[in-house]
């Protein structure tokens, strides 16, 4: 796999837009891995630079999405673009919709018309969310499963998919739209579920206070999330479709819990703090991912244990310093960069 890598992306001028952030801070490593020439483009307003410093041959541009100038000038002369940029933490959007539309909607269409224009990008690989789908009606759920996206973080990726998707047929080119379920592993930047828990469990607390602990999410190691982005980034058969990446296990959230309490050696008990429910939360998420095997011949290699293990490891060495006690959403929006 490493050789079909290194041949298909070696030397080639690649952008990632977020590439500072969680996920994208891990498709560069691997890009710049198989020798790709990598530009993140990010406006570090989660994003790392120490995520990304350290990279061999590696082009960073402090910018916004949303402003034509700036990505007119990075997509020029590349040669792939994958986006990632976006305002990512549901419970923010609840708080600052305007701002989430903006970014994660019209920074969409700003990155497919700018590379549309360029005349050097070949092709974009647009990545959107599982949340798009809202809770399951059925599981595992494909790519065929009804958008019936409950917040308006939601709403916003679905409404940039469908213009992605428009922009493509309209101008017939080159897209593909990655489905991811939720990510975790190292290098986190949001206070998502799994750094939440970790940091709760290894700052010694007991019980845990926790949210909605009887929802369901299929969770993918960040190495394999990054891995199918790249591969749908060079797969021929991946224009114009539409493609989830996950690994078809559902996982409740207070099983997640234990099992992370287990890696630490750790016995603990649940508090529900009814403050922490997500109003109209996603109760249900479980990825069909035979399209990403059929057409990006992609299946997920890292298991949940080892994941959790690594990224436990990770949070031990880097602890995420989230307020306590909870004073509520929002948590990490940094409204005055906007
Ligand atoms: N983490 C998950 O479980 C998950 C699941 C499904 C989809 N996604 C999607 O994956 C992508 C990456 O998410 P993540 O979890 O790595 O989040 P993240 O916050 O770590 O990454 C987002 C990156 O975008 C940058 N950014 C935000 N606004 C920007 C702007 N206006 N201009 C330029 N850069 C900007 C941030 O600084 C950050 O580096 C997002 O599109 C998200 O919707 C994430």
């Amino acid at each position: 796999m490493t050789e079909y890598l290194s041949e298909k992306l070696g030397g080639r001028r690649i952008l990632v837009t977020g590439g500072a952030g969680f996920i994208g801070s891990e498709v560069a490593q691997q890009l710049c891995q198989q020798g790709s020439k990598v530009t993140v483009f990010d406006d570090f307003s989660s994003g790392k630079i120490e995520y990304v410093s350290s990279l061999d041959d590696i082009t960073v541009v402090r910018g916004d999405v949303c402003d034509r100038k700036e990505v007119a000038s990075s997509v020029k002369d590349q040669e792939i673009a994958i986006h990632l940029a976006a305002l990512p933490f549901i419970p923010d959007s609840y708080y600052y919709p305007e701002d989430f539309f903006r970014v994660n909607t019209m920074g969409s269409v700003n990155i497919v018309w700018q590379s549309i224009q360029s005349e050097s990008v070949e092709r974009l690989v647009h990545v959107s969310s599982s949340e798009v789908y809202g809770t399951a009606l059925y599981t595992p759920m494909d790519e065929k499963h009804p958008t019936l996206p409950h917040s308006t973080y939601a709403v916003s990726k679905l409404a940039a998919d469908r213009a992605v998707f428009a922009m493509h047929k309209e101008h017939r080119y080159p897209v593909v739209i990655v489905r991811p379920f939720n990510s975790y592993g190292p290098k986190v930047t949001q206070p998502y579920i799994v750094p939440e828990i970790a940091s709760q469990l290894l700052n010694g607390r007991n019980p845990l206070e926790l949210g909605n602990v009887n929802a369901i999410r299929d969770f993918t190691y960040v190495e394999d999330t990054a891995r199918a982005i790249i591969l749908a980034s060079i797969e021929k058969q991946a224009v114009g479709e539409t493609i989830n990446v996950g690994t078809g296990v559902g996982v409740r959230i207070s099983d997640l819990a234990m099992l992370m309490a287990k890696i630490l050696g750790k016995e603990v008990n649940i508090h529900i703090d009814e403050n922490r429910v997500r109003p109209y939360d996603v109760e249900k998420l479980i990825c069909d991912f035979s399209k990403a095997r059929r057409i990006l011949n992609w299946s997920p290699k890292i298991s949940l244990d080892e994941g959790f293990r690594m990224t436990l490891d990770w949070l031990r060495s880097h602890p995420a310093r989230y307020e306590t006690p909870f004073a509520g959403w929002p948590r990490v929006y940094r409204r005055s960069r906007y």
